[in-house]
């Protein structure tokens, strides 16, 4: 099975366009050691040339031009992305749907009830896209067996619900419903290996920390290093928690979690990082910390074989 991360950065992207913070504006004149990064998707394959995109993010096309694999060119009209599954319904997973409308069949697209609800409601991109492609739903029923994705035969997909929230525009976005936000595993069928991948993760719930300890690749919330961070830094009136992300520092952080699970030759990977969260500053007193940790930063083009 392969992962490749195509956005490591969390909505926004990094620099976002119109923030000057000491990361986004370091970043943009060269004057910090930083990388920018395209907003959070990964494709995962089990043969290399049909994908299945995690998260269709609003830098998809600038992704897919920087992903090779993504383009086989088999046909006049062709593509890698064999099938799409959002994660949850924010913007920066799904706004990325619109620009795959030129398909000349319906896209197949993975997702719970209560986000297609939401691409249905808050931002019908389902009933927008009816009038180019058209979607293929299919259900992700979270009723304990894996999901089919034809595209991916030999990888054992398995979503778990997790608590986190729906995006600001969901009509429940202060009542919770089971499925706007999910975890995955990835299981190669031949190798035995398994990957989890959740970009957004308010809390560690026990069925959500058994999947990670089973893990060989565990790819997590990285979006803040502190909970208050953007309200220190002036930018915002929400702490991780109110958006559904765990902080990697503070009692139950992310990195007290990572440091508990002690599998052999586990790889531990922060993905979904906000451009104010100090680990992006690649020779930082942060960045340091996690190396102590064991504890890797994702990074757009980053690969995995598992
Ligand atoms: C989030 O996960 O909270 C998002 O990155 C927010 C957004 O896309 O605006
Ligand atoms: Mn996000
Ligand atoms: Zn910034």
């Amino acid at each position: 099975m392969k992962i490749k991360v195509l956005g490591s950065s969390a909505g926004g992207g990094f620099p976002q366009w119109n923030c000057n913070c000491r990361n986004c504006d370091g970043v943009r004149r060269g004057t910090l050691k930083a990388t920018p990064r395209t907003q959070s998707s990964i494709a995962v394959s089990d043969n290399g040339t049909d994908w299945l995109l995690v998260n269709a993010s609003p830098d998809i096309l600038a992704q897919i031009a920087a992903t090779p694999e993504l383009q086989p060119a088999r046909r006049a009209r062709d593509s890698g992305i064999a099938a799409v599954l959002t994660m949850d319904a924010q913007i920066d997973h799904v706004t990325g749907l619109l620009m795959l409308r030129e398909r000349d069949t319906p896209l197949p697209l993975h997702v719970t009830d209560s986000v297609w609800q939401d691409l249905s409601t808050g931002f019908p991109v389902t009933s927008i896209l009816s009038h180019y492609c058209g979607i293929e739903r299919h259900r992700i029923a979270l009723d304990g067996n894996a999901l089919t994705v034809p595209a991916l035969p030999r990888v054992r997909i398995d979503a778990l619900p997790l608590a986190s929230k729906a995006p600001p525009y969901s009509p429940h976005r202060e009542a919770p419903e089971r499925g706007d936000n999910i975890g995955l595993v990835f299981t190669d069928a031949a190798s035995g290996k398994r990957a989890f991948y959740a970009p957004g993760l308010g809390a560690i719930e026990p069925h959500v920390y058994e999947a990670m300890s089973d893990a060989d690749l565990i790819l997590v919330d990285g979006t803040l290093w502190t909970d208050d961070e953007m309200i220190r830094l002036g930018l915002s009136k929400k702490t991780g928690a109110d958006m559904g992300h765990l902080a990697q520092t503070g009692a139950g952080g992310m990195i007290e979690v990572l440091d508990s699970i002690d599998r052999p030759n586990v790889r531990k990977v922060l993905i979904h990082i906000n451009n104010t969260n100090p680990i992006l500053v690649e020779d930082g007193p942060e960045r340091r910390l996690l190396a102590e940790h064991g504890i890797e930063v994702a990074s757009d083009g980053m690969a995995f074989e598992l």
